[in-house]
């Protein structure tokens, strides 16, 4: 049994892994620490909200005394770090917050882990401090470049990779020179329920049934390799269990796509749903360019992204290896399951967008962590 410290909870992988886990290890205690962001929605929450073993604190990591009181009053073994800043765009306009949750948010972290694990001495001989983090700390690729391997040198690009980038190695000297036992795993593009609506696959998808542009960046031929976030689960429960303290495993599925052509097909699923499914021309009585099965007339092409990398690829010959890790969903299912899950969900993805259901869900909740 494993008393968990999920930062970033109540975000998008944060929120899937924590389904993930509770589905899968309902004895372990979950404790999750979120300072609920535009990006944190306690409703990602809502399936395991009234677990026995689930806990939610509404705080934020750069609180170290708070962070050392849920280590010690959860005895937690296991700390899971996803909270983040997340968003490229944003990181160009407003890379302050960045450097604040990303930098000093997880040294705040370290810190506190350090003192109770370490100089405290709960559970000194027997406790993990996973990092989450991202492809996006190595740059970019050329065409023919071979994939990102755990030995790429770290060349990150823009104000949110080189966030992730400095996380990454504060992590790594708190394991080299204070003996934490550290692992770091660096995933590729995400997608699946939840995802925030800012991002290409879930911008596409809203926007399409509300009949807006599809905004293309550029000539729309960069290269993400993208992963279903329960696989991103998978490998970080794998990392756990039998991954090597200090080390960093890259996660990912081998499954690159330029963003015009995942546009398009997106375009093309829309398409057919709504042909095959006429009840969606009633429940979604704006998307007139899907119901006529021309969503692919949405698609607009705007000015690229400052400093936009082309390509990013996952090498995961080492967590293949070491860990058996293997991806579970295809992309050709996962991206139906995700449509299917938008579909269903209009009132998550219109909230988001507008704040109220987080005024909602706020009463939901049985076991509220408060700050110490
Ligand atoms: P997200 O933006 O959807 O969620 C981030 C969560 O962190 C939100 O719930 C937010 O409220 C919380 N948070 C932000 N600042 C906080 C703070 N100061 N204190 C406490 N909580 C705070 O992000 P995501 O897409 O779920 O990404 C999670 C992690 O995975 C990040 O570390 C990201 O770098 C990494 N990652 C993401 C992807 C991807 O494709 N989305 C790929 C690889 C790695
Ligand atoms: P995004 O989902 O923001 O993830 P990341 O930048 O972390 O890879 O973007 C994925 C790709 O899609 C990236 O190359 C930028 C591009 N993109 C668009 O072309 N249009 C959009 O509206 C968005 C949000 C992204």
């Amino acid at each position: 049994m494993s008393n968990l410290l999920v930062t970033g909870g109540a975000g998008f992988i944060g929120a899937n892994f924590v389904h993930y886990w509770m589905e899968n290890y309902p004895q372990d205690k979950v404790v999750v620490l979120d300072a609920l962001t535009y990006a944190g929605n306690k409703a990602n929450l809502e399936p395991v909200a009234k677990h026995p073993n689930f806990y939610f604190c509404h705080g934020n990591i750069c609180d170290t005394p708070l962070v050392e009181t849920l280590l010690k009053e959860h005895r937690i073994d296991t700390l899971v770090h996803f909270a983040a800043e997340s968003h490229v765009d944003r990181s160009i306009t407003g890379p302050d917050a960045f450097i604040e949750t990303n930098i000093i948010g997880t040294h705040s972290l370290l810190k506190a882990a350090k003192k109770i694990w370490l100089d405290e001495g709960l559970n000194k001989e027997n406790h993990r401090f996973h990092h989450v983090s991202t492809d996006e700390v190595y740059g970019t690729l050329g065409p023919n470049d071979p994939a990102f391997s755990e030995t790429t040198p770290y060349a990150p690009n823009s104000p949110y990779s080189a966030s992730k980038a400095a996380s990454d190695h504060l992590v790594r000297a708190y394991h080299h020179t204070y003996g934490l036992q550290t692992t770091i795993s660096n995933c590729s593009n995400n997608y699946g329920p939840y995802h925030f609506p800012e991002k290409l696959i879930p911008l596409v998808i809203t926007n399409i049934l509300q009949d807006k542009p599809l905004p293309i960046y550029g000539d729309g031929k960069q290269i993400r390799d993208w992963l279903y976030v329960e696989d991103h689960a998978r490998g970080i429960d794998l990392v756990l269990k039998k991954g090597r303290v200090g080390e960093c495993y890259n996660i990912g599925g081998i499954n690159e796509w330029a963003n015009i052509d995942i546009v398009k097909l997106i375009c093309e699923l829309m398409n057919e749903e709504f042909a095959r499914n006429p009840s969606l021309a009633e429940k979604y009585p704006n998307a007139t360019k899907a119901q006529q099965g021309q969503a692919e007339e949405l698609i607009t092409f705007v000015t690229d992204r400052a400093g936009h990398d082309r390509r990013y690829a996952i090498d995961p010959r080492k967590s293949n290896g070491e860990l058996s890790y293997q991806p579970q969903e295809s992309f050709e299912t996962g991206i139906r399951k995700t449509l299917s899950w938008y579909l269903d969900n209009e009132i998550w993805w219109s909230a988001v967008m507008d704040g109220s259901y987080q005024d909602w869900i706020a009463t939901q909740y049985a076991q509220e962590v408060t700050k110490a």
